[in-house]
């Protein structure tokens, strides 16, 4: 694969084996003249990327840097609230945001390599 096509894949955000079940990793997507800070995770050896935004407020799901698994690995959190998220499809099953998912970004494995892609954003910087 040449150079070109790589970079159709999207941003390259990790490799696989890099993170163990329940361990997560932020990047950032450049949409417009925004930074979209954004969280891969690895649930179960699957890999999963989601805007780093809880759908009711707005605002990040970290307070400890990049601490978003519950203590089990089960669920994603939000650690303001306790809400609980499936990890691999982002949906609310517990908390203010119940019924609610984070928004997902498309991930694409290539060989080892892990690719994010979100629409309208910039993956070259
Ligand atoms: S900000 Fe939405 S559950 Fe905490």
């Amino acid at each position: 694969m040449d150079t070109r096509q790589k970079k159709s894949l999207g941003k390259l955000v990790g490799t696989v084996g890099e993170l163990e079940h329940g361990k997560s990793k932020k990047f950032t997507l450049r949409r417009g003249q925004r930074d979209l800070e954004a969280l891969l995770v690895n649930y179960e050896g699957n890999y999963f990327a989601y805007v780093n935004r809880c759908p009711h407020t707005g605002i990040t799901l970290d307070w400890v840097n990049n601490q978003f698994f519950s203590s089990d690995n089960r669920y994603l959190m939000c650690a303001t609230h306790g809400a609980v998220f499936e990890p691999p499809t982002g949906e609310c099953v517990w908390g203010p945001c119940f019924g609610l998912a984070l928004q997902n970004v498309p991930i694409q494995i290539d060989g080892e390599q892990i690719y994010a892609s979100l629409p309208g954003a910039n993956e070259n910087e």
